[in-house]
């Protein structure tokens, strides 16, 4: 089997502020994770949904019918799916998308669960056909169908399986094909986190890492990373940092302030790459509308980068919208950036008056 989990397993080496995959310290970090529903914050229509089909799937002896979480980066996705394993006390197994190369990776998964596991595949927009070929009887009929031989001698046999859960997990469920996502019960999107819900996570993880945090400090540090829990966590060691060298060691506003400022994250949590990005909409397209791909080469990011990890905080935000013809910026940008709006107080372009 040629599932990769090797050395780095897939995780960044830099670890920029803002991105939005996971980074080799997020993973050390396991611990500031919840473990069960009651310590899980936010997320409160997917958590309500899922506490239910828990208790039934329960009572029923049965397992969890397949799930499919989508929304952006960094919104617990994975955290979410152990949850549900803890809950349910099965066991589950963590793969991607990608890491299944072949029918025979997936087969070898499936053939080593056990009753009612979970097997977790991460960024499953990205399986390859025959991969998704094999899942679709495994899911309905929990069967697989190998072929053994080549040419005219090859036979099929079918293979049981033990009843499993599948929890898929993708940033784009539009790449979903239809037969794939129809073989989830269950969909389950994951919305951006309130400054509130992320002021609560920032306390219960500055309280699991000893560190003394002011009301007000978590509160900075949860007004600036742009609605996504794995980023607060690793603001609040970043900002950790700070106040252990030049303030005692307690977070309070101004130290999270300094330590984010000095990191580039604005007050609205915007950091470099959001504003060289509406700032190149101004410049070079007239405040948009402009094509992603066009803008993507223009600041030199990858376009599923600015779609998956950027747009949806700009978007959040009131900076920016996603028209048929392209992007466009806000006049909400326009004053964010300092920067005069075409058209004054009269209204201006089309785009520009949302
Ligand atoms: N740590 C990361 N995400 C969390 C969440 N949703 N609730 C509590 N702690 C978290």
């Amino acid at each position: 089997m040629s599932i990769d989990f090797s050395d780095n397993g897939g995780f960044e080496t830099e670890e920029p502020l803002v991105t939005t995959s996971l980074t080799r310290e997020d993973e050390n970090e396991g611990s500031l994770r919840p473990q069960t529903l009651r310590e899980y914050i936010g997320q409160k229509k997917a958590k309500g949904n899922l506490e239910i089909f828990i208790q039934a799937a329960k009572m029923r002896g049965e397992p969890l019918d397949h799930v499919l979480f989508h929304g952006p980066p960094g919104l617990g996705k994975t955290t979410l799916s152990n949850i549900i394993a803890n809950e349910m006390g099965v066991h589950i197994r963590i793969t991607s998308g990608p890491a299944i190369e072949k029918p025979g990776d997936l087969a070898a998964l499936l053939t080593n669960l056990s009753e009612n596991d979970i097997l977790f595949v991460d960024e499953i927009h990205r399986l390859n056909r025959q991969v998704e070929e094999i899942l679709y009887p495994a899911m309905e009929d929990f069967a697989i169908d190998i072929i053994i031989g080549k040419g005219p001698s090859a036979n099929s046999i079918r293979l049981d399986l033990p009843k499993f859960t599948l929890i898929g997990a993708t940033t784009r469920a539009g790449q979903l094909s239809a037969p794939l996502r129809d073989r989830f019960g269950v969909t389950l999107r994951l919305e951006l986190y309130t400054p509130e819900e992320l002021g609560l996570i920032v306390t219960r993880s500055a309280g699991i890492l000893e560190v003394p945090i002011e009301q007000e400090g978590a509160m900075e540090i949860a007004r600036r990373s742009r609605g996504t829990p794995r980023i607060a966590n690793r603001m609040l060691r970043r900002v950790r940092d700070f106040a252990q060298v030049i303030a005692g060691g307690v977070i309070t506003r101004p130290v999270a302030d300094q330590a984010l400022t000095a990191l580039e994250v604005d007050f609205l949590g915007l950091d470099a790459v959001d504003r060289r990005m509406l700032q190149s909409i101004i410049e070079h397209y007239g405040g948009g509308p402009v094509g992603l791909e066009t803008l993507a080469a223009t600041i030199n990011e990858e376009a599923v980068t600015l779609e998956d990890v950027y747009e949806p905080y700009l978007m959040q935000m009131g900076f920016l919208t996603r028209t048929p013809r392209g992007r466009c910026v806000t006049r909400r940008a326009y004053e964010h950036l300092g920067l005069t709006a075409p058209g004054g107080q009269n209204g201006g372009l089309d785009q520009l008056s949302l």
